[in-house]
């Protein structure tokens, strides 16, 4: 573990790096990290910086997009990454350079009230290249602590460990046991975490793909959709990072928190459709669209509106209509994913 940084000693590390703080630019809002916005010169540079305990993510992105990098430069790939300007894991600094005038796919959306197929084409393409080169090539990309993911919420819910357990709120404890009740649901939550296992499909996933995750630069049409936030990176089943994705858009569609978010059922399927198409289309002549594949999506959108809903109960400390209905939503997608292909994304 780590003690955290006196201002006075993270400047000076920022100084070996040749770096300046640049005050005139507003940080990113405050999430699980330090952020420092820096300068060289003119060139501006996003700072992460792993001070304290539970911070190993910035390491672990700093690791991955060093080993991903490659892939992105390679002619016309379709998978685009911000640089590293600098990573000095043993300070526990991640240097990124800046991407001017970038707009989080979540903002994009709820600004423009746009589901452009060419935003779902570019990312599904880019994700497919991603799972193609790494499920082909697996040795390029081999991290000793990619493999496991200790908080994969997936996990608590099938084998609560008793430390979890401990933190849960009230209405945590009832999330979990209404989840665990359920039985259909609960094979539906095994069988995807018997897929996790199972290294012969295994791909690199993004592991945190979420509009806000994913950042669209410049305003034009055909703007490039950078792929940030690395930290949760890990080997697994590719169609989680669909899965996780794609929840975005169906709690829109189900469960629109404000009318910015309003998502109709044919804008939903329409870009979910192309994002499939142009995923599919990247993997190759080797990979099909199954069923059961469609089926795993679908679990996956279930697992990450289960974890969105447990991130409500465990800041809120109250689940209100919308995020029970969503819960229940998410349970009858895990016990029977067969009926939803049709809903979410027609015949892709
Ligand atoms: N290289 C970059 N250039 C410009 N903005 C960035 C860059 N990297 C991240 N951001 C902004 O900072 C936000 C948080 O970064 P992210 O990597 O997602 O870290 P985390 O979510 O772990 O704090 C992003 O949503 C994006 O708005
Ligand atoms: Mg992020």
């Amino acid at each position: 573990m780590r003690a955290p940084l006196t201002e006075a000693e993270l400047d000076a590390r920022l100084a070996a790096l040749g770096l300046v703080r640049d005050d005139s630019v507003a940080a990113p809002p405050p999430s699980k990290n330090r952020t420092v916005v820096c300068r060289n010169g003119r060139r501006r540079v996003l700072v992460k910086v792993a001070d304290g305990p539970g911070n190993v993510g910035v390491l672990r992105e700093g690791s991955i997009l060093e080993r991903v990098a490659p892939l992105a430069k390679e002619p016309d790939a379709p998978l685009l990454l911000p640089g590293i300007y600098a990573f000095d894991p043993g300070n526990g600094l991640l240097a990124l350079h800046w991407l001017q005038g970038g707009e989080t796919l979540h903002h994009f959306h709820r600004r423009s009230g746009d589901y452009p197929r060419q935003v779902a084409r570019q990312v599904g393409r880019a994700l497919g290249y991603l799972h193609r080169a790494s499920h082909d090539s697996p040795g390029r990309f081999a991290l000793a602590d990619a493999f496991r993911d200790e908080s994969d919420l997936l996990e608590c819910f099938l084998r609560m460990r008793p430390d979890f357990y401990a933190r849960l709120s009230g209405v945590g404890v009832e999330l979990f046991s209404q989840v665990q009740a359920d039985a259909p649901a609960m094979a539906g939550l095994q069988a995807l975490s018997e897929q996790q296992a199972k290294e012969s499909e295994a791909c690199l996933l993004h592991g945190d793909l979420r509009q806000a995750n994913l950042l669209r630069v410049g305003k034009d049409r055909n703007a490039p959709v950078f792929f940030l936030d690395w930290e949760l990176s890990f080997w697994g089943d590719p169609a989680r990072d669909l899965g996780s994705l794609f929840a975005d858009y169906v709690s829109a569609y189900l469960a629109p928190e404000h009318k910015s978010e309003v998502l109709s059922r044919a804008e939903l399927s329409s870009f979910c459709r192309a994002l499939l198409a142009a995923y599919g289309e990247a993997r190759g002549d080797s990979f099909a669209l199954t069923a059961d594949f469609q089926d795993r999506v679908v679990r996956w959108v279930a697992t990450a509106l289960l974890i969105a809903v447990y991130g409500i109960s465990h800041y809120e400390q109250l689940l209100d209509t919308r995020a029970r209905g969503l819960a229940q939503q998410a349970l009858d997608m895990l016990a029977a994913p067969q009926s939803w292909p049709a809903v979410l994304w027609g015949a892709p």
